[in-house]
């Protein structure tokens, strides 16, 4: 229940410039924006940015940063007394092992950024080519008209890039058929799956692509309010949108553009948590129905999308919807994979929708080591062993072989790499990472990832066995994705490594 008059929406920039975070400051807040105090408090331990503010370096805890020595890197900063935190995935996998400073621009890397693809035309976001502040499709998008995009958008096939694969132009037309007529698009920014780091890359390189694309958006489903929500570990990215939408004010007339900081929690990249984070509360997930697109933000017919499905569209309109269907395979377009782990050059490659490992990882320079499994779609994707290596890397592909493309963000792992060490990994993430609303999830990540402490410490398979049945009451009983996939990592690593499970085996 909202207060007559409260600013619930300005909470969490409240608490952001406050200099120090404590109970004096939570009162302020409370007071100036007329939200209750209890509130205001449960807004601010919610948030690790604001939590844990004053931690010092944070280290990612990442799998690729995990493979890469973070743990090396833990005990070197513990030893050196520096003041440390261990942090879930920074999204910086390329440059392994990775840790920000309190800035939170990275202030340790194991590389440089890891590459893309060179300049080239044919590819619809197109990495390496030069950003354009020409705006040349939104001036097409008006010379067509709403139902002409929509026309080439449904001929293109584009799906959503931030998980689900939903065609994108079905939510633009439910919107567009919402009888309110004052609507919202939302850009979704706060990309935070391990293995992922594609938007970062897209929004540092390609910033205009994506407005143009929020743009386009907002014209066909009449939309004059527009919401960036920009991972708060990415400062870079909100720097070169901001600087972008400065320089295209322009062309943008009639849609006002807002841009808000996360905080440092992964829920908030599931779509309705974003929105409560913008609203200023806990990123906790909705119930849905009502879809966002019936009642999104601030209760009105909201679409949101991915970096990457924004980026998609300028090109798409100008070159045809056909012509972006066949720069994929068996479902449409091309796709930015992000790839790290034991290749020879992590970094973010524009490929066809569907190609396979093998193709990727030689874009990628090779594997590194001996090839032993391989995580295609970030931690909910689990864990797929090397003769599944010929399956597309597409949203249809992955699900029949009981995977997901997810954000596509691929781990590759090499024979060293011992399975339940690593579903332990993507176990102690979701215990991180659970919001905690739903008991099954709140309760079930934290049982899994003990029970597998329990296998690793004693090398005793009865640890587990209780397992898939905590994943099947996690997966009936979740809210959102989060819970209904965390269980996955350890299941399908049971599934495909079950030598790695075995009995007598100590750590
Ligand atoms: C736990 C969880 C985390 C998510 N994280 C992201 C994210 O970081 N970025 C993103 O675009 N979508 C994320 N999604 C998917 C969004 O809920 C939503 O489907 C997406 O933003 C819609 O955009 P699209 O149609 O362009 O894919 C996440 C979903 C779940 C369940
Ligand atoms: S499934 Fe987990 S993350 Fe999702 S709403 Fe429930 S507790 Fe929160």
């Amino acid at each position: 229940m909202q207060r007559k008059g409260a600013r619930r929406h300005e909470v969490l920039e409240r608490l952001e410039h406050e200099p120090v975070l404590d109970a004096a400051a939570v009162a302020r807040v409370a007071q100036d924006t007329g939200v209750p105090e209890a509130d205001v408090w449960g807004a601010m331990r919610f948030y690790s940015l604001l939590s844990r503010r004053d931690a010092g370096l944070r280290v990612c805890q990442g799998l690729s940063c995990k493979l890469a020595g973070s743990d090396a890197l833990l005990a070197e900063l513990a030893a050196a007394g520096q003041p440390h935190v261990a942090v879930s995935c920074l999204g910086q996998c390329d440059r392994a092992p990775a840790a920000i400073g309190a800035d939170l621009h990275v202030a340790r890397a194991g590389a440089e950024r890891g590459p893309v693809l060179p300049d080239d035309p044919e590819l619809p976001v197109n990495l390496g080519g030069a950003d354009d502040a020409r705006y040349a499709a939104l001036a097409q998008a008006r010379r067509l008209g709403p139902d002409r995009v929509l026309a080439e958008l449904e001929a293109a096939g584009l799906q959503g890039r931030g998980g689900a694969g939903f065609p994108a132009h079905l939510k633009w037309r439910a919107v567009r058929g919402e009888a309110d007529p004052e609507r919202t698009v939302v850009c979704n920014a706060d990309e935070a799956e391990p293995g992922t780091f594609k938007d970062r890359e897209t929004m540092l390189r390609r910033p205009h692509r994506v407005l143009e694309g929020l743009a386009i958006a907002a014209l066909v489903t009449g939309a004059r309010q527009a919401w960036v929500y920009v991972r708060g570990e990415f400062p870079a990215c909100r720097a070169a949108l901001e600087a972008a939408a400065a320089q295209a004010a322009p062309q943008l007339h009639g849609l006002t553009l807002h841009f808000v900081s996360g905080h440092g929690a992964y829920i908030c990249g599931e779509e309705t948590a974003l929105l409560e984070s913008i609203e200023g509360k806990r990123g906790m997930p909705r119930l849905k129905p009502p879809f966002p697109t019936q009642r999104g933000l601030f209760g009105k017919p909201t679409l949101i999308h991915n970096v990457e499905t924004l980026a998609c569209v300028p090109e798409l309109l100008l070159r045809g919807g056909a012509w972006f269907r066949a720069r994929g395979r068996a479902e449409a377009g091309t796709k930015l994979y992000s790839i790290s782990g034991h290749v020879n050059s992590p970094g973010v490659y524009e490929l066809p929708l569907g190609v396979t490992l093998d193709e990727l990882v030689a874009v990628a320079g090779g594997y590194r080591g001996n090839p032993r499994a391989f995580s295609p779609g970030g931690a909910s994707s689990g864990f797929l062993p090397m003769s599944m290596r010929d399956t597309p890397l597409d949203f249809g592909s992955l699900s029949r072989a009981g995977s997901m493309l997810g954000s596509a963000g691929v781990v590759v792992l090499d024979d060293t790499v011992d399975l339940a060490w690593a579903a332990r990994q993507q176990a102690v993430f979701f215990e991180d990472e659970s919001c905690g609303q739903c008991a099954p999830c709140r309760i079930g990540t934290r049982v899994l990832r003990q029970a597998v402490d329990r296998y690793l410490d004693g090398g005793d398979p009865a640890a587990l066995r209780h397992a898939a049945d905590v994943g099947w009451e996690m997966d009936e009983g979740s809210i959102c994705g989060l819970g209904m996939v965390a269980s996955w990592p350890l299941q399908s690593a049971r599934r495909h490594f079950p030598g790695d499970f075995g009995p007598h085996k100590r750590r």
